[in-house]
């Protein structure tokens, strides 16, 4: 069988130029990206500038638009923060950990006209460097920092990028579609919206 080398990424911006390499193809090898997100060793010194946290959610701030074909950023979570049971929208989702520790809970899509709780598939904890993978075939997650002690930051690609996703109460499986806003882009503030937005956590 062919072995795909790993180049290995020496910095943040390293990985972006390789990231932006391999998106240049319409056709994803996906184990090739997670093998190079994987082989980047966290370097807080590279991402502090984009690490934003808020007293009460957690923040998603962009680091890099992929030249259209990804958005790449950085998801600072404090103590007790996660984010609500949602889809991918149809896109491959990559998510690394920079920082601390994640707790991935896997679950099933709920089924038409289905009203009771939602069934847990499986559920891991995610260690720094380590890089997980989902997409909508491989079904729902909600992603938590249990910790009350510790922060945790983690670096995700959507591929292709998008806006919006569905969220899905835990009780009864009923979705609602919601908008994903930045805290963040580049490292600065965005301003703030005027609208109420309602976002994934
Ligand atoms: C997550 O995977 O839980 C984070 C979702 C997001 O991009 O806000």
């Amino acid at each position: 069988m062919e072995q795909t080398e790993v180049v290995k990424p020496e910095t943040l911006d390293d990985l972006i130029k390789i990231l932006h390499s391999i998106f240049e193809s319409d056709c994803i090898n996906v184990e090739e990206v997670q093998n190079i997100m994987e082989s980047y060793e966290s370097n807080p010194q590279e991402w502090m500038k984009y690490a934003k946290f808020d007293q009460y959610r957690y923040t998603r701030n962009l680091v890099d638009e992929g030249n259209g074909k990804f958005n790449l950023m950085v998801l600072c979570w404090g103590e007790g923060h996660g984010s609500s049971i949602h889809d991918h929208t149809e896109s491959h989702c990559f998510m690394k950990l920079l920082q601390g520790q994640l707790k991935e809970t896997l679950f099933e899509w709920p089924e038409n006209k289905s009203h009771g709780d939602m069934v847990q598939k499986s559920q891991r904890i995610l260690q720094e460097n380590k890089v997980a993978y989902i997409n909508d075939s491989i079904g729902l997650h909600r992603v938590e920092n249990v910790s009350h002690t510790e922060c945790a930051v983690s670096l995700h690609l959507y591929s292709p990028p998008f806006e919006t996703c569905q969220t899905f109460d835990q009780r009864t499986g009923h979705k609602n579609a919601v908008k994903m806003t930045f805290w963040s882009k580049y490292g600065e503030r965005t301003p703030f919206e005027t609208t109420v937005s309602q976002e994934n956590n």
